[in-house]
This record gives structure tokens, sequence and C-alpha cells, in this order.
């Protein structure tokens, strides 16, 4: 960070499903450009990793690290007070948390269909209404959600293993997204989403690779050629949450390689 200030200098962020892949890598961008951290996952010894990495870069605040889980409304009010109680302020949400797999349509439970709109809705809700009465009341904020390639279909995932309420969870974060931006942009809060296509993380590298001769695999069916890398998405948030990108609300931006 020397010779030059941050993207986000002074900022306070927190990100949810920081322990991981995306979500880890949207920590340390915003951490590299001069914000204090705020790291929340379930997983924690993957917080202690992350919050090692942000560390040892020159210049980075420590980060907090919060073990929650953000499905849970009493954990996602208890992640919150403590957040602003050592901050202070919240002024950049990141809700990383989401994923799942329903299975086709004909196999799927209405168990898996309820764990994955939980996992990538009802968490994104919970984060969003806490952040949102904070930032109303400070005129300002930033809140960027998780949609995905998915909220138009995955090809891949349809042809070979069924993502149908994935699909359905990430269309819905397009949603919520434009609703909650509409309702927050008299309060100087912008909320704006992006929509990763496949991204190569611990968790999904593997996958990939087994389909990628595929008709339908993943490079195949991204204009780019290539699968994207954590940095892609983490850019595009830092983006949207510094101050070039004041006068956008309410948008889905897609980070798909021409998906
Ligand atoms: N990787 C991709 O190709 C891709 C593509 C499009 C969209 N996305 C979206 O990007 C986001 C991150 O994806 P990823 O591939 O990095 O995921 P990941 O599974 O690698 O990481 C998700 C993190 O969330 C944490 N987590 C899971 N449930 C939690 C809970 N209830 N409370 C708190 N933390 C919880 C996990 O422990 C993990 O650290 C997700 O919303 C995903 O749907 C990913």
């Amino acid at each position: 960070m020397a010779g030059r200030p941050g993207r986000v200098a002074g900022k306070v962020a927190l990100v949810t499903g920081a322990a991981a892949g995306i979500g880890r890598a949207i920590a340390r961008r915003l951490a590299e450009e001069g914000a204090s951290l705020v790291i929340v996952d379930i997983d924690e010894q993957g917080l202690v990793e992350t919050g090692r990495l942000i560390g040892a870069a020159d210049g980075n605040a420590p980060s907090q690290a919060i073990t929650a889980d953000v499905t849970d409304e009493s954990a996602v009010k208890a992640l919150f007070a403590a957040a602003l109680g050592q901050h202070g302020r919240i002024d950049i949400l990141v809700n990383d948390v989401g994923g799942g797999t329903s299975g086709r349509i004909w196999e799927a439970t209405a168990e898996d269909w309820d764990h994955v709109i939980r996992l990538n809705l009802r968490s994104a809700f919970l984060c969003t209404r806490e952040a949102a009465a904070h930032m109303r009341a400070h005129r300002s904020g930033r809140i960027i959600n998780l949609s995905s390639g998915a909220r138009e279909g995955t090809p891949w995932a349809a042809y070979y293993s069924g993502n149908s309420a994935y699909s359905a969870a990430k269309a819905g974060i397009h949603g919520f997204t434009r609703g909650v931006a509409l309702e927050l942009a008299e309060y100087g809060v912008t909320v704006n989403a992006v929509a990763p296509g496949p991204i190569e993380t611990e968790r999904t590298g593997p996958g990939f690779r087994k389909i990628e001769h595929l008709e339908y695999g993943p490079i195949r069916a991204t204009p780019l050629r290539r699968i994207g890398v954590p940095d892609d998405v983490a850019n595009a948030v830092l983006y949207l949450a510094s101050d070039e990108a004041n006068y956008i609300t309410g948008t889905t931006l897609p980070v798909a390689g021409g998906r």
C-alpha cells in the first residue's frame, strides 16, 4: 500500500464465508486496499488461515474473526453486535456465503431444496437486515451480494448433476439486490451483486477438471475459454465497494468470462 492510499482505505468491511475460496480472496483484496476486516465463517480453522494471509501483508490492519452460522438469526445478531462493538461501524458488507446442490429435480428432496435456499438467501437476508439498520442511520454503506451465472441456469450442472434450487436461489439474490437497493437508495447505501461464472477454488477445482472435456463443460461454455480465479471476483467486489462505484446501485455484474 506504500505510496498511494488504498481504494477502500479506512473502511470497515464484514465478509461472510471468508474462510475459503472466493470469500477469502475478497477479504484479502479489501485488506490490501486499506479496509479493516471482520471475517465470518463456520470454519474456525479456515478463518485463522485467512487472518494469517491478511496479517502477512505489510500495512494491513489485523482482522477480527467471528465464527458463526449466518443462517441462524440470533448468531447473526450477535456477530453484528460484536463487530460494531469492536469497530463502531460497518461500511461494507459482502454476503459471500452460499452454494449447495439439490440434485436433479426428480430426485431432489424438500430438505435439499430448503438447505440451498437457506444457505444462499436466508443468510443474505439476515446479514443485510442487520447491516441496513446501521448503514441507514449513518446514511452511507455498501452491500455486495454473491449471485452466480447459475441465476439463468448452469449448462454443465444441469446436464450432469442438476442444481435448480441453486439457480432459483441465485436468481433470488438478483431480485433481492434490486429490491433492497431501491429501499436503501435514499439513505446513501448502495446494494449490488456480482454473478461469477465458473471460479476455481479448493472446492470446485476437482469437479471442473472432471467435466471440462464434456460438450457442455465449463471451459467450452465460457467465451473467454478459461475458468476464473477468486481474484477475478474479488476485484469486481473491490470496485463495487470503492468510491469509483458511487453512482451504481441495484445491479448484478457478471464476472463470467462472457458467459
Ligand atoms: N466457485 C464458483 O465457481 C462460484 C460461481 C458462482 C458463484 N459462487 C458463489 O460465490 C460464493 C463463494 O463460493 P466459493 O466457491 O468460494 O464457496 P466455498 O464453498 O469455497 O466457500 C464458502 C464458505 O462459506 C462457509 N460457510 C458455509 N456455510 C456457512 C454458514 N452457514 N455460515 C457461515 N459460513 C458458512 C464455508 O465454511 C466456506 O468457508 C457462494 O455464494 C457461491 O454460491 C461461486
